[in-house]
């Protein structure tokens, strides 16, 4: 296996808010290289649990081998949406604190066998999960102009979406990340390819939310940890683009909701209590320093809520 490399981003702003003691249960989601886990591990001491989860082979295999005789580790292969059955399964009912660092880890960009990077020359593949069917080459090769698009353009955000897919389809059969940065270069006006990010970075970012389907499932899976919290535990999630901060955001403000009633309504009649407050009341970011040290971190955001006790409501007897 290459050399695991992932530095943790904001990792002192995590382990701070997570406000992590010793004996606590943990989830990290994201488990990755391990890096915010080696952190959480020496918080929680020996008498603590940290459940890892990974849908990456390679990165439990590595975070086995890293915390080998940590009595408080427990790796788990599995997709962090399903962490109520992982704890199910564990016989964990609540937990402490949980984290996600939402999206692929430098070890997967840089490993030129996943195909995950449009800088190396590599088979198409971005699956986190190696054992799952659907890769990038079967996107690109398989699928119509018209889902192509709406797939660059909804994940990709991508302003040319429609002329990148007819490119793509005129240029199949697409086996290497060369051969689909080329029909995307080809698709994008001159003007715009000098100027902004790689041409080929949105598409990528798109192929690989829909081969992971990582935001679908993103809402679900953050109501999921805050049903799975003890009362004054705390959810930190690391987004590192607008679509993911934008579900993160949203998600968390709706579990912070004590009524969603419409506005005119006088008295309140819906039963929706308050799940959660949030720590962060703005998004918390990278310092210069780390930046200088690692300039992946420059789109990081971390959010972080509490859950609290819920408030029982007697329905028409509330006022807003
Ligand atoms: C940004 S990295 C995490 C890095 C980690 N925090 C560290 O410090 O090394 C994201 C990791 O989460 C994993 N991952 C992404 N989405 C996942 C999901 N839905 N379920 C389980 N693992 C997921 C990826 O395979 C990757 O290893």
């Amino acid at each position: 296996m290459q050399e695991f490399s992932h530095k943790p981003v904001l990792l002192d702003e995590v382990i701070s808010s997570l406000n992590l003691k010793e004996g606590m249960t943990v989830i990290d989601g994201t488990l990755g290289g391990g890096g915010h886990s080696a952190a959480i591990l020496e918080k929680i001491g020996p008498t603590g649990r940290l459940i890892g989860i990974d849908r990456d082979n390679d990165a439990l295999a590595h975070c086995k081998e890293k915390f080998k005789g940590n009595p408080a580790f427990c790796p788990v292969k599995s997709n962090y949406c399903n962490m109520k059955e992982v704890c199910r399964e564990l016989g964990i009912q609540k937990v402490d604190a949980i984290l996600l660092d939402l999206g692929v880890s430098s070890y997967q960009l840089d490993n030129v066998e996943r195909g995950f990077s449009y800088m190396h020359d590599c088979a198409l593949d971005m699956r986190m999960d190696t054992t799952q069917e659907l890769c990038a080459h079967d996107v690109v090769n398989n699928m119509s102009a018209e889902e192509l698009a709406k797939i660059i353009w909804e994940y990709g955000e991508d302003k040319f979406s429609r002329r990148i897919a007819e490119f793509i389809v005129k240029n199949r059969p697409i086996n290497t990340t060369f051969e689909l940065n080329k029909a995307i270069e080809a698709a994008i006006p001159a003007k715009f390819r000098r100027e902004g990010p790689h041409p080929s970075k949105r598409t990528y970012q798109a192929i690989r939310i829909y081969v992971n389907n990582e935001l679908q499932p993103l809402e679900d899976a953050i109501k999921d940890a805050v049903s799975l919290l003890n009362v004054g535990g705390r959810l930190g999630i690391i987004s590192f683009h607008s679509l993911e901060a934008r579900a993160v955001k949203t998600t968390m403000k709706y579990l912070e909701l004590s009524c969603i009633c419409p506005k005119q309504s006088i008295i309140c009649t819906c039963d929706k209590v308050q799940e959660v407050k949030m720590v962060t009341k703005k998004p918390l970011v990278a310092s210069d320093a780390e930046l200088l040290d690692n300039p992946r971190a420059r789109s990081a955001e971390l959010r972080v809520c509490e859950k609290v006790a819920p408030v029982p409501k007697k329905n028409g007897a509330n006022y807003r």
